[in-house]
């Protein structure tokens, strides 16, 4: 038998069918878009006939993200943050914190030897920090948000962001595009307010200093920029999975499988 996992974020629906060894079968990425529902069933569709199987043979559903509620052919629900930390430890067991940055919140979760969640702390209050953010100041470097995680190479590490709201950082992005300043200066500065903020978070539920092993799931774990910035930030070497963005709904499909 086969068990799905599906991750509604706020920007992307994310999908995962493994069989009753964990082995991943498929695992698909769409845009949510203003529709959730038709996002659900496209991803659906999409993962069932990458798998190359029938959704007969489907035997449980597990969702989640902010949207779980919506998927009406669910066996259940479970929080992001459970998801997440079952789909690292699948990836890497010996994970102890895991970093999750998405589209409209971060998160920072310690997990025990076993896996399980110790504690968490979440920004998702603004966009500061989030997937969100960079989206909007690619938009104002006009380059896709793909390349902006290559655009910090060569920068010289000294430029400091006044302000983290979005708007206004924004703005403080196209005086300095008018002022002369080289875009990979305004990257790596994005790059390190983004860190230090994550730092911040992380530290609320781990403020000692000895290294843990540390994970990132969430698509902007796709930004290698915002990864050299983390390392530096943080002084540590953080694992990221072959598919960050993936690795919530993963977690459902392998709860999926855990409770039939
Ligand atoms: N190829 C890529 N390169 C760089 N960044 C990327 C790439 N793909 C996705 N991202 C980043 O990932 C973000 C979306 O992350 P994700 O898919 O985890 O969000 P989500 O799960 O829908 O959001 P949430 O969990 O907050 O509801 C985008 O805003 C973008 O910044
Ligand atoms: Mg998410």
């Amino acid at each position: 038998m086969y068990y799905l996992g599906i991750d509604i974020g706020s920007l992307s629906c994310d999908a995962v069918i493994i069989d009753d060894n964990e082995k991943i079968l498929a695992a698909t990425v769409i845009p949510t878009g203003a529709k959730n529902r038709e996002a659900i069933s496209r991803s659906t569709r999409e993962v069932i006939n990458q798998a190359g199987i029938m959704e007969d043979d489907i035997k449980s559903t597990i969702s989640t993200g902010y949207g779980r509620d919506r998927v009406e052919k669910r066996t259940g629900a479970v929080t992001e943050i459970t998801c997440h930390a079952r789909g690292i430890q699948a990836h890497n067991p010996d994970t102890r914190l895991l970093i999750d940055i998405g589209g409209q919140d971060s998160k920072s979760i310690l997990l025990n030897a076993e896996g399980r969640v110790v504690d968490f702390a979440m920004n998702d209050k603004c966009a500061a920090g989030t997937g969100r953010f960079l989206e909007a100041m690619a938009r104002a470097l006009q380059v896709d948000i793909d390349e902006l995680g290559e655009l910090d190479h060569g920068a010289k590490d000294n430029l400091t962001l006044s302000s983290m709201c979005t708007v206004f950082a924004e703005s403080e992005v196209v005086s300095l595009i008018a002022d002369g300043v080289n875009v990979n200066e305004i990257v790596n500065g994005l790059n390190r307010s983004i860190a230090s903020r994550t730092h911040s978070l992380v530290k609320r539920i781990y403020p000692e200093k000895n290294g843990l092993a540390i994970a990132m799931s969430g698509g902007v774990a796709r930004n290698g920029g915002v990864i050299r910035a983390l390392n530096a930030t943080m002084g540590c070497s953080i694992f990221i999975p072959e598919n960050p963005d993936t690795i919530g709904a993963l977690g459902a499909a392998i709860i999926a499988r855990e409770r039939s």
